[in-house]
């Protein structure tokens, strides 16, 4: 069977959510799937990413990422979906991309894949399951098959967000534990698009 194509998009204004993104790649590529690794687009001005010079360092580190497209979406038989929580919720970045995909969920293009998501927020009760579960509405819209880490490996124990990996970013960059929870959300969701690949092709 081909392998499975994963897409992993995600926004990040101050590196935590990049860092999750990584760990999810790699856990994906791990897991012998072929892997797009693509940031959404900056929309806010200049003097805004200016004021912070965490965030100015992420754009300028990040530079050299592809922007997530159309294509990625068609290509990719799962996607992996990361945003930091803005007030709860996905970050308007990450929103904007998700809303130029109409024509696409119009025409059926993105139903019947797996979707999964991942997030940061700087406390540890600042909105993480909130912001998941939001862009999950997004998922149901566009019929999609959910694909969540629920408690499947011992880390999701000691992480313990079933919904999908998550960081309290006030503490820092993510730990390795965290990452550790990212490779395995990416490798379940490879796991379950390879079976439903493999039962679409038998
Ligand atoms: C406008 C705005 C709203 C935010 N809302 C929340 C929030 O509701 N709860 C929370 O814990 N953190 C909140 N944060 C903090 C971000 O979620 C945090 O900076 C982010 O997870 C860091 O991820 P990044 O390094 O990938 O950008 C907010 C930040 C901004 C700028």
């Amino acid at each position: 069977m081909e392998p499975v194509n994963v897409a992993v998009i995600y926004y990040s204004a101050t590196g935590r959510v990049h860092a999750l993104a990584r760990a999810v790649a790699e856990g994906a590529e791990k897991a012998g799937a072929n892997v797009r690794l693509r940031k959404v687009a900056e929309s806010a001005p200049p003097e805004a990413v200016g004021s912070s010079p965490e965030w100015a360092a992420h754009v300028r580190e990040t530079a050299d990422m592809p922007e997530a497209g159309h294509d990625d979406l068609l290509w990719a038989d799962a996607v992996l979906f990361g945003t930091p929580t803005r007030f709860g919720n996905p970050a308007s970045q990450l929103r904007a991309f998700i809303e130029t995909t109409g024509p696409l969920w119009f025409h059926g293009k993105l139903a019947d894949k797996v979707y999964s998501a991942f997030t940061a927020a700087n406390t540890a009760h600042g909105g993480h399951e909130s912001t998941i579960l939001a862009l999950g509405n997004t998922f149901y819209h566009w019929g999609g098959v959910i694909v969540p880490p629920g408690y499947t490996d011992p880390v999701q124990f000691e992480t313990g967000n079933p919904y999908g990996t998550s960081h309290v970013a006030g503490d820092g960059m993510p730990s390795e534990t965290t990452l550790q929870a990212a490779r395995h959300q990416a490798r379940r969701v490879v796991d379950m698009t390879a079976r439903l690949k493999a039962g679409r092709a038998a």
